[in-house]
């Protein structure tokens, strides 16, 4: 089967032809129909995760997808044949994630999510909804965002802001989102702030938010932010942007989350064929806004 493997942490993900792997105990076989990419790919291929979880190579990359159960390995009562499956394929070991025609993860993955996609769904946007969606949905949760109140996302475009701001709207937030250009978030009714136009403290003094959700992780700009903040107004990084580590956001409660985002719409800005996912990863291929999603089958 076609596969995006690295043979090492630090090698360059390339396509290659892997044998298709079979479900051992625990363990569910999925033909995959579609992944997403995700900064997280990154840190996997990097070794910067290696103290999180285990890791077998070769090692085929991707975390989120959606596909078919084709098979289910002895004592799996969490999935059956021809069901159809999303979520985040990270396993313990990690061997043979979404960036492939098949994968294999735990029906119940060590420090992922799986369920079923609902009915309607098509894959390739139930596969852009699991980390991205989840970690936004989390985010916001813990930010506490008062009945009408103002959320300001930096890092408004990515895959984690673009779930954010949405998720916010769709609360009947007020939302200030910055962007690197104007197009990217056009239709989102947000209040864009262009890149390098406004120094983010001053955006805060002016739009006076009750949250800030940081996706970017520059700390010299978070630290302005935070000083800047009214009292009462709450701040998380995803990106580990800021000097206190309570304020760090760690994807929690993935399979109740899971759930939650199944019901979502992702904005993809980039679909292409799981080959080019060697071009995505190192960037050459870039998505001008929200998740990049592999169609695989
Ligand atoms: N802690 C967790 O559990 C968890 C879970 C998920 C993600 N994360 C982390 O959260 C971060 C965001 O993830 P993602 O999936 O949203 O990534 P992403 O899709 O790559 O989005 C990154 C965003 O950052 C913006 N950006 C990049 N460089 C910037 C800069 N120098 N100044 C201002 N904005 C900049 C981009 O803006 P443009 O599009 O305008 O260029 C884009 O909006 C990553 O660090 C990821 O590892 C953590």
């Amino acid at each position: 089967m076609r596969a995006i493997t690295i043979n090492g942490f630090g090698d360059v993900p390339r396509l290659t032809d892997q044998p298709v792997p079979e479900p051992g105990a625990g363990v569910i076989q999925v033909a995959v129909e579609a992944a997403a990419t995700n900064p997280l790919d990154l840190a996997i291929a990097s070794g910067s995760l290696k103290a999180i979880g285990e890791y077998r190579f070769p090692l085929t990359l991707g975390m989120d997808g959606a596909g078919v159960v084709t098979a289910v390995g002895e004592g799996v009562t969490e999935f059956r044949v021809g069901q159809r499956v999303f979520g985040q394929f990270w396993g313990r070991p990690l061997r043979s994630g979404t960036f492939a025609e098949v994968a294999v993860v735990e029906a119940t993955p060590a420090f992922g999510a799986l369920t079923t996609i609902p009915d309607g769904v098509p894959s390739h946007v139930a596969a852009a909804l699991p980390t991205s969606g989840m970690t936004a949905l989390g985010a916001l949760e813990h930010l506490r965002i008062p009945d009408g109140g103002t959320l300001l996302v930096i890092g408004g475009p990515g895959g984690v802001g673009s779930f954010a701001l949405q998720l916010a709207r769709a609360a009947g937030h007020e939302v200030v989102a910055t962007a690197s250009n104007a197009d990217q978030l056009h239709d989102m009714d947000v209040e864009v702030v262009l890149r390098g136009t406004e120094p983010l403290d001053d955006v805060v003094r002016r739009t006076s938010p009750d949250a800030v959700l940081d996706t970017v992780g520059d700390r010299e700009v978070m630290r302005r932010v935070k000083a800047a903040l009214k009292d009462g107004a709450t701040v998380l990084s995803t990106a580990f942007g800021l000097d206190d580590p309570a304020l760090d956001y760690r994807l929690d409660r993935k399979p109740e989350r899971l759930e939650a985002v199944s019901g979502l719409q992702p904005l993809v800005g980039l679909e292409v064929p799981l080959e080019d996912a060697p071009r995505v990863l190192t960037g050459e291929l870039r998505s001008p806004r929200g998740k990049t999603v592999l169609r695989v089958a």
